[in-house]
């Protein structure tokens, strides 16, 4: 059907005669959260990484060390392939957890580079590793379940506790101990309502990665409380410096095999941020639980995204750790540009792309503005204020008075960061 004018349509004239058109004021209904989403917070590096926008757009050269994301491009044969699923007609609905190839290439990966055995049927796909450890949430938390997070956490896990309706119990791992978690404070945070342990090596917001030894240590706590479950989120497995040896808990203990949910993605190891793929392999009647939810919910992941995956994890892996270099590079240049700032103490991590420095020695200095400063969240908003260095606060990450850089970014912009840094605590009486 064609229309000639506007008279002749129906639409049209009804809009034009009848139907006052709704505007941006037009009065709504008045909209109140649900119970669920009021425990929850929105999330914290999203915030830094706005208000440093927000500066910006004021003229100020601002420079943003919030964003977790590598600045290297996908690589090139990764983008060919989701071209050539375009171009063969991949763009149809999938199975809702994965394609069969993208999961007969994780079950490859997994025995490759963790020497773990799964089947397709124990593997899962998500759009992100973050909707990967929200559906192993979903699919097994009751109310008043225990999940314990060591701190520093990454931000996203004690929210969507929450959002399943459990209970985060956090188990602080201290500075003196790299930020990682020790068998004995474990122990003490396990009881009979705690459902998962969620592990991350290296960590966000730290950078710690647990060495064989130490998984091997938390796995005799866990072996003595056959009902929790571990989540290990490896998501930064190929971050990794100075030659450390990289393992994963199922792998070193795996008396645990039968209740662990080992997880990964592309996102950070292959630049893949935007493409939106995570994926985990575990004891199957948990991978059919999550199944169930992204039916429900999202369904499937993006079919280019799955294909551009499957040459991720099977085509080259040379440029890993030459990413990695560059990385440890970058590390070495903020560990020792923070360590040159009055007041600031930064450990050398083993991974990722962040550093936690301690800023215990600027607490109860006055910033030039004449604000003392009495938390990390004041350091970090004077900082933004006074050198346009936008940083996250530690007290998002669960552990006070520290603060994360991500150093994803060139030598040149960290170079200039840590100078500014340096004049701003300088500047502290
Ligand atoms: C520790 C950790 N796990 C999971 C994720 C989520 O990754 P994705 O972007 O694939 O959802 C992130 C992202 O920042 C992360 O830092």
């Amino acid at each position: 059907m064609s229309f000639t004018s506007g008279t002749s349509n129906p639409l049209t004239r009804s809009f034009a005669t009848d139907t006052p058109i709704p505007s941006a004021g037009t009065l709504m209904a008045p909209f109140s959260e649900s119970e669920t989403l009021k425990r929850v917070k929105p999330s914290p590096t999203l915030a830094v990484t706005a208000k440093a926008r927000a500066l910006a757009r004021e003229g100020k050269k601002v420079i943003s060390l919030g964003a977790g994301e590598p600045d290297f491009d996908t690589p090139e044969n990764i983008c060919d392939a989701a071209i050539k699923a375009i171009k063969r007609g991949e763009t149809r609905y999938t199975d809702v957890d994965g394609i069969p190839e993208l999961k007969a290439a994780i079950v490859a990966k997994f025995k490759r580079e963790n020497g773990l055995d799964y089947a397709t049927t124990q593997v899962s796909v998500s759009p992100g590793g973050k909707p990967v450890i929200y559906n192993a949430m979903m699919a097994s938390v009751n109310v008043g379940d225990e999940v314990i997070i060591p701190a520093p956490y990454w931000v996203s896990y004690p929210d969507m506790v929450l959002l399943a309706g459990g209970t985060p119990v956090f188990a602080v791992g201290e500075m003196a101990d790299g930020f990682k978690l020790k068998p004995e404070t474990l122990e003490a945070a396990i009881t009979p309502k705690t459902k998962w342990l969620i592990l991350n090596s290296p960590s966000n917001p730290s950078g710690a990665a647990y060495t064989e030894a130490e998984l091997k240590a938390l796995g005799e706590v866990l072996k003595k409380h056959p009902q929790v479950w571990i989540l290990t989120d490896d998501m930064y497995e190929h971050l990794i410096f100075d030659g450390f040896k990289y393992t994963t808990i199922a792998q070193v203990v795996p008396e645990l095999y039968g209740r662990t949910l080992t997880m990964n993605g592309v996102s950070k190891a292959y630049s893949m941020t935007g493409w939106r793929i995570g994926y985990c392999a575990g004891p199957e009647p948990l991978i059919k639980a999550m199944s169930k939810i992204i039916s429900q919910s999202t369904s499937n992941p993006c079919s280019i995204a799955q294909w551009a995956a499957v040459e991720a994890l099977n085509g080259p892996q040379d440029f890993i750790p030459e990413r990695a270099a560059v990385f440890q590079k970058r590390r070495d240049l903020v560990v020792a540009g923070l360590n040159a700032c009055e007041g600031i103490t930064c450990p050398t991590p083993e991974g990722a792309f962040y550093v936690y420095p301690s800023i215990e020695g600027v607490i109860g200095k006055t910033a030039p503005s004449g604000k003392v400063i009495m938390t990390d969240e004041d350091f970090a908003s004077e900082l933004l204020q006074t050198e346009t260095v936008a940083v996250v606060h530690g007290a998002a990450f669960g552990l006070s008075p520290f603060f994360r850089i991500s150093y994803a970014t060139s030598e040149a912009v960290l170079t200039e960061a840590c100078e500014r840094i340096q004049r701003f605590c300088a500047s502290l009486k």
